[in-house]
């Protein structure tokens, strides 16, 4: 093989490489990715309490992270629950939850919603928190958390392991306490805390990265 000829054919092998890295998407720039394949691991997700009045008024609560707003107008919100959770049966039948915001300072309390069912423990007896009749919907909301969510079911879709009720927002109530001086909910003050489906952990948000409006400007046209 001549000098020629073996230039060449080492341009063919690198540019070969080169190609395969690309196809493969194992690219420097943006890093080896492991593939989790189908499933749940997509952290972070919200937490939130979800109260109901079984069908002989007592009230009860399950957490909640297969959750989020899902329509503006008219304000709504989606709960994702399996059929075996008492929660399920109870707002089949009252078609209304509430939706109940915890603060850092109940995540005992919230990984207890999350961990045990109402149809074997009366969950607000054992964590001495306050249940209060909901002003609009025939749900209960919990006194100690900081915002919470009337809802009555619009709809019912059923997905697969989990149905998702969608709810329509009758009212948002929200201590005096954490309002900003706008008016407006504080995080800070609020304190909610995600969940990551993987590690099963509670994490916190403590920090204000930035506001839209300033953010999105940083980024030249
Ligand atoms: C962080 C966390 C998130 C959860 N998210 C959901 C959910 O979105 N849907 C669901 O059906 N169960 C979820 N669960 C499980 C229920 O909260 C749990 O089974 C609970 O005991 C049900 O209570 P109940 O039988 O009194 O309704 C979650 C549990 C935890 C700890």
């Amino acid at each position: 093989m001549n000098r020629y000829r073996k230039a060449a054919v080492l341009g063919i092998i690198v540019l070969g490489v080169f190609a395969c890295a690309l196809l493969t998407g194992d690219s420097a720039v943006a890093g080896k990715k492991k593939s989790f394949g189908t499933g749940t691991i997509i952290p972070p997700v919200p937490v939130w309490v979800i109260g109901s009045y079984d069908t002989d008024g007592k009230p009860n609560m399950m957490t909640a992270s297969w959750v989020g707003i899902c329509c503006s107008d008219p304000a709504s919100v989606t709960v994702s629950i399996r059929e075996s959770r008492y929660s399920y049966i109870n707002i089949l039948a009252t078609r209304s939850f509430t939706v109940n915001i915890p603060s850092k300072k109940y995540a005992a309390e919230t990984a207890f919603f999350g961990t045990v069912s109402g149809r074997d423990v009366d969950k607000l007896a054992a964590t001495g928190l306050t249940a209060v009749k909901g002003e609009h919907v025939n749900a209960p909301y919990l006194a100690e958390f900081p915002l919470v969510v009337e809802c009555r079911v619009s709809t019912m879709v059923p997905v697969g392991s989990h149905t998702m009720f969608i709810g329509e927002i009758v009212d948002i109530k929200v201590d005096e306490s954490v309002l900003d001086e706008n008016g407006m909910p504080d995080p800070m003050k609020v304190s909610p805390f995600l969940f990551c489906p993987g590690s099963n952990g509670f994490y916190g948000t403590s920090e204000l990265i930035g506001r839209v409006g300033e953010l999105q400007r940083k980024i030249k046209r």
